[in-house]
This record gives structure tokens, sequence and C-alpha cells, in this order.
């Protein structure tokens, strides 16, 4: 079943943070950020199950703004970074980290603003803190995984904690300005 949840609690009115199943993406795509979904609009259960490419419209997508959804049943975070986060995340020494890795390598070039990782710390598979509205990022302003102490940074990578690796990037393309094709 498609669907998107404001998770904010407090402040229902504000899309801080969306929910959104893979099945949102497939079927309706940026629709499924903005407005109710309707159940037949769903897309094909063999479709999903498949794995299938999915289409995401990035421009709800506030800045500083989080998502997380899920591609082949695995969880995946869509950030719209701030200039800050994007600088900060330029400016590592990447000879100084666990899992080197430049923040060009992250992400895609002429989309900086947005970063694209697998959600689930590569220590336990626990998910990090960092999307929703005052969550969290830990001491690097990306996420921050609570059940061991794991820092990610701005671009995904992993800073400080237990965890081995950066949180991974998955395969996608732009396919508009503000558009992504999963898979
Ligand atoms: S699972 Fe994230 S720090 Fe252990």
């Amino acid at each position: 079943m498609a669907h998107a949840t404001d998770t904010t609690g407090t402040e229902p009115t504000r899309r801080d943070f969306l929910m959104l199943t893979t099945g949102a993406f497939g079927a309706v795509g940026a629709a499924a950020l903005v407005v109710p979904l309707l159940g037949q609009l769903a897309p094909d259960a063999q479709v999903v199950a498949a794995g299938a490419p999915i289409d995401l419209d990035l421009a709800p997508i506030a800045e500083g703004q989080a998502i997380k959804l899920f591609w082949r049943g695995k969880l995946i975070f869509v950030r719209n970074r701030t200039k800050k986060e994007i600088d900060e995340a330029k400016a590592v020494d990447v000879a100084t980290l666990r899992d080197p890795q430049t923040d060009e390598q992250r992400t895609k070039a002429g989309h900086e603003r947005y970063l694209v990782v697998y959600g689930n710390c590569t220590h336990l598979g626990c998910v990090p803190l960092g999307n929703a509205a005052g969550e969290p990022k830990g001491e690097f302003d990306g996420w921050f995984c609570p059940c061991h102490g794991s820092h990610y940074d701005s671009s995904g990578r992993i800073r400080k904690g237990p965890a081995p690796l950066n949180l991974p990037v998955p395969p996608y393309a732009f396919t508009a300005d503000t558009k992504i094709k999963i898979g």
C-alpha cells in the first residue's frame, strides 16, 4: 500500500520528514510526497517484488529535509543538504577517514546538494537518527546511530564509533534536475 506519513508528531502540519514506501514512487512519483495516495495506484506487486527501478522526484524535499524510502526491501535516505552541510563534507581531509571517500565520489556532479545512501548502520544494521526534525545528527551533521554510538557525517561517511564503513550509495542516476531513478 502506498502511503506518506508525517512523523514529526508535535507539528503535524510540518513535513520535516516523510516516510514513503517503494510502491509510492513506483506508482506515482512525486505525487506520493504531497497528496494522499489512492490504493488503486499501487504498482503491480510483481513489479515491486522484482525490485524494478523507481523514479523519485526530489523537488518536494526542502533544503535541510530528508526522506526515507524502501527499494528492494532496503532502507534508503535521501537528504537535500544545506550549504553548511555540503561545505563541511567537502572540507574533510579524506586521508583521515576510516573509509576514505570524497564527497564528490558519493554524490552526482552538479547535484551535490542531494545525498542518497542506504539507511542502515554498517555496524549491526540499526537505523541511524538524523532525518526527522529534532533528531540528533551526530557530531558531524549527518546521522547518529544510537545503538552503539556511530557518527556519520553529512556525506554519510563513518567518522566516529564502531561502524566500519560509510553508508553505501545505491545505484541511481539523475534523469532531470530534481528527478532520480534508483536502480
Ligand atoms: S548498529 Fe549502529 S553503532 Fe552499532
